[in-house]
């Protein structure tokens, strides 16, 4: 079977789901600046084309973007190339992370934890994720509900278009027992006068959030706080998206996280 995001990267880099990458880039400074903590080195996990990497490097950040797909890594190295900013690119599977020098904050953004196919795999980032993080760094995620999930695939088939360069089918199919999605992807790109057919098979996988918890907790972290998504609205029952800030233990050294007492809104 041909990999994922590898002929389908090109679409993906030139298409909406770019604008939800940058949403929630937006979100994760908004959220990260609430509180008394300044990362200096941030690794964006599963990184994709490199829209919130080249983002946190735009505003200061010393940025890693680790990435399984090395189609997906040529488009971010493109994109910072194109903004003028540097990043550390390396190609990684996000479930055995092995960084050189420790960060302070991580993300993984876009359900890119849906891609994990079984709780140990999910655990194993969350070990990752702690051992190359500094004492009292954030990892900041979100991950599609197993709510999502099922009412995402309720779209038996969804189109993209994009100012006619391409045209993108999902085709979902949620089974409830193992709450996976899989989901074909066709896009038909234009090449001169003809369209190039790519077909990708996707497996999402959802989690419950007691699960997601009691890895992150085994790991080393504490949850600081569940939002529903990109609005930073509190999680509830049937949120179809969950975005956690969890912190890995302080060490004696550091100090609690605070929240600061006023200004962050417009930061
Ligand atoms: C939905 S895309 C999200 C990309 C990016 N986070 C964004 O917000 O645009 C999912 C990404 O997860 C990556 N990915 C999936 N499994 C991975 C793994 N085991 N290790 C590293 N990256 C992985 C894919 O290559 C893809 O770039």
């Amino acid at each position: 079977m041909t990999p994922i995001y590898g002929d389908f990267a090109e679409v993906y880099s030139d298409s909406q789901y770019t604008n939800f990458s940058a949403t929630m880039s937006e979100a994760v400074v908004r959220l990260v600046t609430r509180y008394v903590f300044s990362p200096r080195r941030v690794l964006d996990l599963a990184c994709g084309v490199g829209v919130a990497a080249v983002f946190f490097a735009e505003r200061g950040y010393e940025v890693v973007g680790v990435d399984r797909s090395e189609r997906m890594l040529d488009f971010a190295r493109r994109r910072a190339e194109a903004a003028g900013v540097a990043v550390r690119w390396d190609r990684q599977d996000m479930r055995s992370l092995a960084l050189g020098a420790p960060v302070d904050l991580v993300t993984c953004m876009y359900g890119s934890l849906n891609y994990m196919a079984t709780d140990e795999e999910f655990a194993a980032v969350c070990r990752g994720v702690a051992k190359n993080l500094s004492p009292g760094g954030l990892f900041v995620f979100d991950v599609l509900t197993i709510q999502g999930l099922a009412d995402s695939s309720k779209m038996k088939s969804l189109v993209h278009e994009s100012a006619g360069r391409h045209l993108i089918l999902h085709q979902n199919k949620f089974d409830f027992e193992t709450a996976v999605n899989t989901k074909t992807l066709t896009a038909f790109v234009k090449r001169g006068r003809e369209y190039e057919r790519i077909t990708e098979i996707h497996r999402e996988r959802a989690f419950p959030l007691e699960t997601m918890e009691r890895a992150l907790e085994s790991a080393g972290f504490s949850i600081v706080d569940r939002f529903s998504g990109a609005g930073l609205k509190p999680l509830r029952p049937d949120s179809a998206r969950a975005l956690y800030l969890t912190q890995l233990d302080r060490g004696p050294r550091r100090s609690r996280l605070t929240r600061r007492r006023w200004g962050y809104e417009d930061a």
